[in-house]
């Protein structure tokens, strides 16, 4: 590892800073329910496509006790698009554990914060740091990308077992009397100087005493291994319309997208269902429908989540009578208008087909 020493690097690092940091919303403050706010959207998004939901978060819910009282539907209709909806969903659990347990103050200690459902380490460096100036330092993939160049580190990054030397590293470089500009500023070197693929080593103040450059090794590291390829599932759903309403239903735990409302579901094992499948899948299920009945989505609709890769058919089936009552129980659809399906959080590929179905307005 390249001999550095920590207050040349963290001062480096922080003058850099001061020069070309992005003027962003949850800078500006150090309220920690927005900086907790902030940090889970950042998670899985960057900045500009986060920006937009952050603002409409703290519009809406301006107070941990705002996001306390709503209703989870709400919560997850404003996160629809984000993916990872278990995070607003642990969000919006210890909302109102800090309401009920907390009195609605924040915890403001590192080792209280990871208390909390949905705060990891990251999260709870992140709201002790920038809303408490604790000295703990903050480790996501641009901390890792600057680490593993600047100091020459070769440990995979994707290898948990990995954490614990870019953790002692980060955290001697981490000024006592800053931890908060240092954490914001090297995550801000890595997002916009040491990015990737093309980073800007030519105008880098770290250039000379930075391992990867000297050594021709910049594209090399960090290493990361690559993860599993993506299990493919084919998602075969069966819109019920009647008279302009369509029977959704509100998706259980044990899969992806938990609390989120599709339609009725058969999965198999090809991207291809031929009508007597879908037919005999449907009698098993009560219902009973003629294949005349059925129109096929135009198209396929695809998605990509870390583990999965969607392809997403859709059959709508124009209903004369209402499902019966036992149907609706086994299957728990229920009936909603156009008004309250807009409301519904949904997948994006549903939301997608809706839209170009003409059922809900493509605003
Ligand atoms: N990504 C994660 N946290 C961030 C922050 N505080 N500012 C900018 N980008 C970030």
């Amino acid at each position: 590892m390249e001999n550095l020493p920590s207050s040349f690097f963290a001062q480096t690092i922080m003058d850099w800073y001061q020069r070309h940091k992005r003027a962003l919303p949850w800078r500006e403050t150090t309220d920690p329910y927005l900086i907790w706010l902030s940090e889970v959207i950042l998670q899985q998004t960057r900045v500009k496509q986060g920006l937009p939901y952050y603002e409409r978060f703290a519009d809406t819910y301006p107070t941990v006790q705002q996001l306390a009282a709503a209703p989870e539907d709400e919560v997850l209709r404003l996160w629809q698009g984000l993916g990872y909806y278990s995070r607003a969903r642990n969000m919006h659990h210890t909302a109102k554990q800090i309401v009920h347990e907390y009195g609605g103050v924040f915890p403001d200690r590192y080792e209280e914060l990871l208390k909390l459902r949905g705060i990891g380490s990251y999260t709870a460096a992140a709201i002790a740091s920038f809303a408490f100036r604790e000295q703990v330092a903050v480790l996501d993939g641009n901390v890792f990308r600057v680490l593993a160049r600047v100091f020459g580190i070769s440990e995979d990054i994707a290898a948990p077992a990995s954490r614990k030397v870019f953790q002692e590293l980060a955290n001697q470089l981490i000024p006592a009397d800053a931890p908060d500009t240092f954490n914001q500023a090297i995550m801000e070197f890595g997002a916009i100087q040491c990015t990737p693929l093309m980073p800007d080593c030519l105008f880098c103040p770290l250039q000379q005493s930075c391992f990867a450059f000297t050594h021709g090794l910049v594209q090399e590291l960090p290493v990361k291994s690559k993860a599993k390829a993506a299990r493919p599932r084919f998602f075969h759903y069966i819109v019920f319309e009647l008279e302009g309403q369509y029977y959704l239903r509100k998706r259980l735990s044990g899969d992806i997208w938990e609390g989120l409302y599709d339609f009725y579901l058969f999965e198999s094992d090809s991207k291809m269902l031929d009508s007597a499948s879908l037919l005999q899948e449907l009698q098993g299920a009560s219902i009973d429908v003629q294949e005349q009945q059925v129109q096929l989505s135009r198209k396929d609709y695809k998605h990509i989540l870390s583990h999965q890769k969607i392809t997403a058919r859709f059959y709508l089936i124009r209903l004369q009578t209402r499902l019966r009552e036992e149907v609706l129980q086994e299957t728990r659809l229920a009936l909603f208008d156009t008004v309250k399906i807009d409301a519904l959080p949904k997948p994006v590929l549903i939301s997608s087909y809706l839209k170009d179905e003409n059922i809900l307005l493509n605003l």
